[in-house]
């Protein structure tokens, strides 16, 4: 694992976007595993502003969304299709039909998790899969648990995951209690991970996850597992390393 550190979230992002920059330069067709949450939103914008510069283009790229809460339809402003739309996806050339996040309204939650996982095979594997951490450890939107979940399954969100998560909703009642997330095996597979993290509030975790044993009780401790990944965090996040 390489751990870059960055002075603050300005620069984590900064950074984190030339690696993602990089991937999308040396293969344009390249698949691209996202990730919703405040952390990548400054990244986000960083590869919009490349795009702007004519330094990137995405005509070619595909992408996979970690996760997508259960019940909430892409026009909700709360749902992860809305927030890739507005924060990706509409300022960049990418084609709508190349990037895929779980169906919130799908009825039928088994279907629907076979079809996300015939998703991530049909586009041959994930190239970098970008990745932000739960204060809990969770990656994507797989929870401690007493074995690691391998493909995309229906998650019942923990009670730190929805008082975390709150913050972005009007009222806790809001927050939805169940998720569909890509599985850890998916994530695994992808051929690099980039992590990203800032503020104090995960500097915990981040000792824990890296440094700590491999237990499905922490989900991103199997992230030491993989050969390549790179951590990129903000000297808070990273204070306690
Ligand atoms: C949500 C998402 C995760 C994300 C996590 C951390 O639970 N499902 O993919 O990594 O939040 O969010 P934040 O970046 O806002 O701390």
């Amino acid at each position: 694992m390489r751990i870059y550190r960055a002075k603050d979230y300005e620069e984590m992002s900064r950074k984190a976007a030339n690696l993602i920059a990089a991937q999308v330069i040396m293969k344009p067709d390249c698949v691209l595993g996202l990730a919703t949450g405040t952390t990548p939103v400054g990244t986000y914008r960083q590869l919009v502003e490349g795009y702007e510069k004519g330094d990137l283009d995405f005509s070619a790229v595909k992408t996979v969304n970690l996760d997508e809460y259960k019940g909430l339809s892409p026009e909700n402003n709360q749902s992860y299709r809305y927030f890739m739309n507005e924060n990706l996806f509409r300022h960049v050339n990418i084609c709508l039909e190349n990037t895929n996040v779980p169906n919130g309204l799908a009825e039928d939650a088994e279907a629907e998790c076979a079809r996300y996982n015939q998703v991530i095979r049909d586009l041959g594997g994930i190239d970098l899969q970008l990745l932000g951490l739960g204060v809990n450890g969770h990656i994507g939107f797989n929870e401690p648990d007493d074995a690691f979940a391998k493909e995309t399954h229906l998650v019942t969100l923990t009670q730190s995951t929805i008082d975390a998560n709150s913050r972005l909703f009007d009222r806790i009642e809001d927050v939805p209690h169940y998720a569909f997330t890509m599985g850890i095996r998916s994530i695994m597979q992808a051929r690099k991970i980039l992590v990203v993290a800032n503020g104090e509030n995960k500097a915990d975790i981040i000792k824990k996850a890296f440094f700590g044993p491999v237990t499905p009780q922490v989900p991103a401790s199997i992230l030491q597992m993989h050969p390549d990944v790179i951590l990129v965090g903000d000297e808070a996040a990273l204070g306690k390393i």
